[in-house]
C-alpha cells in the first residue's frame, strides 16, 4: 500500500488567505484588496462582493506568526508546504522599485520551513494581482507577460539559492473566467468572449514568460510546474466504454464555454489551442492575437503539472459511446460548501492526463470545507475530513498503481482561511484558526494525516 518513495506529502495555502498584514512594511494592495473592501450591494449579485464584507486585512495573521505556523506543520508531519507570493508585497507598484521587507518574510519562511525539515513549493501567482498593474489595463496589457517575468526574477534571485520546485500559476481558469468573464471575483471585470481569449492568451504567455526566466536564472536546478484546474470527470464504471466517454468528455469542447481543459492545457503542453474549441467560438477566437512565437514560449517545457482537484461529474457512454452526465442522486454526499464527494476523480484525471500529456502529475490542492468549531473538550473532531482524505487518497493510489507518476499531494489547507467570495464562512484546513484571538488548534485530521505520512500512506488501508 505504501506510496512511491520521496511521495511528497504536504499542505497548500495561499498568500492574501492567510497572510494579513495587508498595508505593513511596505504592502501594495492588490485587486483582492480593493475587492473586498467594496463594500457596496452588487446589484447584479444582489450581495456585495464578500459575504459579511470579510477581508484579507489580518486573515489568520501569518504575516506575524509564520514561526508558529511552521511548528504546527512539523507537529503534523508534513514533508512539503505550497505557499504563494504576494506580488504586490515585493514590488508594490507591480513594477519597478523591490521592497525589500517583503522579500525578507519569504525568504525568513523558506529559511524557517527548510530548519523545519519541510519543502518549500513556491507558487508565484495566486490571483492577488498588484492593484497598480490592473489599473493599466491589467492582463489585457500586451505588457503584461514581460511583466511577470520582471517580478519572478526578482523572486528567483532571492529564493532559488533554497528552492527547488516553482508553480507560475494557480488555477488560471479561475481567476480569469470568474474574475473576468463572469464578473464574480476580483476584478470584477465582465469582457467579450473575443477579450477573453486575449486574457487567456496574455496569461499563458506570462507562464511561459516565467518558465524560461526560473530556468536561465534558478540557482538550485528547478523543478517548474503549473497548478490549474482541470475540470473533472469520472466514469459510472470502470467498463472500457464508460472510462473512454469520461475521458472524451474531460478533453473534448462541445459548447461555448472556456472551462474545457485543453483551452488551458493543449497550448502548454501541445503548442496549440484546440481545434473543436475554435470552430465552436468561429470568429469569436481573434486568431490574430497570436503573435509569431507566442506558441513556442507557452509551450516551453516544464517538469511538472500540479492538479487542484475537489469534485467531478459523473460520466457514461451511450450506445454509440457519447458522453452522457449522470445527475446526482437525492441526497448525494456534500461538504459543507455543497461540492459533491466524489473520490473517483483522484483515480481517472491524473490517469487521463498523463495519457494525453505524458507529464508527471502532483495533486496541488484537495479536500473540502466543513462546520468545524472547538469542541468543549477544546479538540476540533473532523471526521468527514478524514473520511473524504482517506476516499481520494485510496483512489490516487490506483492512479498510482495504473502507472501514473504522481510525484505528491497537497492537502488544502494547511489551515483554515479566507475562502475568496466567501470570506471566513468556510473552513478548509487542518488547523482551526479562531479568527478573533488567532489561536490555531490542530483538528483531528492533522494528527491523521501525521500518521499517513509518518506510513507513506500504509495507515490509509481500513483493518
Ligand atoms: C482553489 C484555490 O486555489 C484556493 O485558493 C481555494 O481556497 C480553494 N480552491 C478552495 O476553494
Amino acid at each position: 500500500m505504501s506510496f512511491p518513495k520521496d511521495f511528497a506529502w504536504g499542505a497548500a495555502t495561499a498568500a492574501y488567505q492567510i497572510e494579513g498584514g495587508a498595508g505593513e512594511d511596505g504592502r501594495g494592495p492588490s485587486i483582492w484588496d480593493t475587492y473586498a473592501h467594496n463594500k457596496k450591494i452588487d446589484l447584479l449579485r444582489n450581495r456585495m462582493n464578500i459575504l459579511n464584507g470579510d477581508t484579507g486585512d489580518t486573515a489568520c495573521d501569518h504575516y506575524h506568526r509564520y514561526k508558529e505556523d511552521v511548528q504546527h506543520m512539523k507537529e503534523m508531519g508534513l514533508l512539503a508546504y505550497r505557499f504563494s507570493i504576494s506580488w504586490s508585497r515585493i514590488l508594490p507598484e507591480g513594477r519597478g522599485k523591490v521592497n525589500e521587507k517583503g522579500l525578507k518574510f519569504y525568504s525568513d519562511l523558506v529559511d524557517e520551513l527548510i530548519a523545519a525539515g519541510i519543502e518549500p513549493y513556491i507558487t508565484l501567482f495566486h490571483w492577488d494581482l498588484p492593484q497598480a498593474l490592473q489599473d493599466i489595463g491589467g492582463w489585457l496589457n500586451p505588457e503584461m507577460p514581460d511583466l511577470f517575468g520582471k517580478y519572478v526574477k526578482v523572486v528567483v534571485d532571492a529564493l532559488s539559492d533554497r528552492v527547488t520546485y516553482w508553480m507560475t500559476l494557480n488555477e488560471p481558469q479561475c481567476h480569469i473566467i470568474i474574475g473576468h468573464i463572469d464578473g464574480e471575483c476580483a476584478p470584477k471585470q465582465r469582457v467579450t468572449d473575443r477579450q477573453g481569449f486575449y486574457l487567456i492568451h496574455s496569461i499563458l504567455k506570462a507562464h511561459g514568460k516565467a518558465v524560461r526566466i526560473i530556468r536561465k536564472y534558478a540557482v538550485k536546478k528547478p523543478q517548474i510546474g503549473i497548478a490549474p484546474n482541470p475540470s473533472a470527470y469520472y466514469p459510472s464504471t470502470d467498463r472500457k466504454e464508460d472510462v473512454q466517454a469520461a475521458k472524451k468528455m474531460a478533453f473534448g469542447i462541445t459548447s461555448r464555454n472556456f472551462w474545457c481543459s485543453t483551452w488551458w492545457l493543449d497550448p502548454i503542453f501541445l503548442g496549440c489551442y484546440p481545434e473543436d474549441g475554435i470552430h465552436i467560438f468561429g470568429d469569436d477566437f481573434p486568431l490574430e492575437m497570436i503573435k509569431p512565437g507566442d506558441m513556442e514560449m507557452i509551450s516551453e517545457p516544464i517538469d511538472f503539472l500540479g492538479c487542484n482537484f475537489y469534485q467531478g461529474t459523473e460520466i457514461r457512454a451511450d450506445k454509440s459511446g457519447e458522453p452522457v452526465i449522470v445527475p446526482r442522486k437525492p441526497g448525494f454526499d456534500m461538504t459543507a460548501f455543497k461540492w459533491g464527494v466524489t473520490p473517483q476523480i483522484l483515480h481517472y484525471m491524473p490517469n487521463f492526463l498523463y495519457n494525453r500529456y505524458q507529464i508527471p502529475i502532483y495533486i496541488t490542492e484537495n479536500g473540502l470545507s466543513m462546520a468545524d468549531w472547538v469542541s468543549l473538550d477544546g479538540k476540533v473532531h473532523d471526521p468527514q475530513r478524514i473520511d473524504f482524505m482517506q476516499r481520494y487518497l485510496l483512489e490516487l493510489k490506483k492512479a498510482i498503481d495504473d502507472g501514473t507518476p504522481v510525484k505528491g499531494y497537497f492537502a488544502w489547507s494547511m489551515m483554515d482561511n479566507y475562502e475568496w467570495s466567501n470570506g471566513y464562512t468556510e473552513r478548509f484546513g487542518m488547523i482551526h484558526v479562531d479568527y478573533e484571538t488567532q489561536k490555531r488548534t490542530l483538528k483531528d485530521s492533522a494528527y491523521w494525516y501525521h500518521d499517513v505520512i509518518k506510513s507513506n500512506g500504509k495507515s490509509l488501508l481500513i483493518e
